[in-house]
C-alpha cells in the first residue's frame, strides 16, 4: 500500500545474467522495461576496428576525436545502428501489448558528432593514456589498438532509429544535460 492507505499495483522484478543484446524474457511477458544509464554501451567495439590492421585508424584515440577520420566515426555510428535497432526487436518480441520502455542513456546535444560530453570525457582519458606512453609506463601500441565500444548519439539519431524499426512510437523524448564538473 502507498502511503494513502491505497493498493498498489502487484510487481515483480527481475534480475538477469545476460547482454541485454540477446533474448532476455519470454515473448509478451513484461509490462514495463526501463533500461537506465546502459544503452551508450555497444555490444562490441565498432565492427571493422578490432581487427589487427585497421588497429591504429584511430589513432591515440579511443573514441570519437578531433582528428577521428569519418571513416573511422561511420564505424560507430554503424555498430549503434545495429546494437540499438537490434535492442528495440529483441524487447519489442518480449514486451506484452500495450507494454512501453522507458530508456534513459548517454548522448550529445548536438548533431555534430564531434562534439558531446563523451567526445570530451573519453578525450580527456585518452590524453591520461597518452601521458603514461610518454613516461613509458604504457605501451603505445596497447592505447593506439583500443578503442571503446561506446556510442552517444544525438536526439535525432534515436528519433530515425526508433521510426526505421517500425516497432515503437516515441510517447516523450528528452535531452537533459549533467554537470560534469566534480
Ligand atoms: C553506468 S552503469 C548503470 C547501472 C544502473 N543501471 C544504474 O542506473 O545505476 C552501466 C551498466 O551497464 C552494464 N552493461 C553494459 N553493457 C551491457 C550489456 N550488453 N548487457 C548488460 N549490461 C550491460 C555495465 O556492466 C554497467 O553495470
Amino acid at each position: 500500500m502507498d502511503r494513502n492507505g491505497d493498493t498498489l499495483p502487484p510487481y515483480y522484478v527481475s534480475g538477469l545474467p545476460d547482454s541485454y543484446y540477446v533474448r532476455l524474457f519470454p515473448r509478451q511477458s513484461v509490462h514495463l522495461f526501463h533500461s537506465s544509464y546502459c544503452l551508450h554501451w555497444r555490444s562490441q567495439v565498432p565492427e571493422g576496428l578490432e581487427g589487427k590492421r585497421e588497429v591504429y585508424l584511430n589513432g591515440e584515440n579511443m573514441y570519437i576525436a578531433k582528428n577521428t577520420p569519418p571513416s573511422v566515426v561511420k564505424l560507430f555510428q554503424e555498430q549503434f545502428r545495429k546494437d540499438f535497432s537490434l535492442f528495440l526487436r529483441l524487447r519489442h518480441e518480449e514486451l506484452a501489448f500495450d507494454g512501453q520502455m522507458v530508456l534513459t542513456f548517454l548522448g550529445r546535444k548536438d548533431e555534430d558528432v564531434y562534439s558531446g560530453d563523451l567526445n570530451h570525457l573519453f578525450g580527456l582519458l585518452s590524453q591520461s593514456l597518452q601521458s603514461l606512453v610518454v613516461e613509458g609506463l604504457v605501451e603505445e601500441e596497447k592505447v593506439s589498438s583500443f578503442n571503446l565500444p561506446a556510442y552517444g548519439p544525438s536526439v535525432g539519431e534515436v528519433t530515425a532509429l526508433v521510426k526505421e524499426s517500425g516497432a515503437f512510437e516515441i510517447a516523450h523524448i528528452k535531452l537533459f544535460e549533467q554537470n560534469w564538473d566534480p
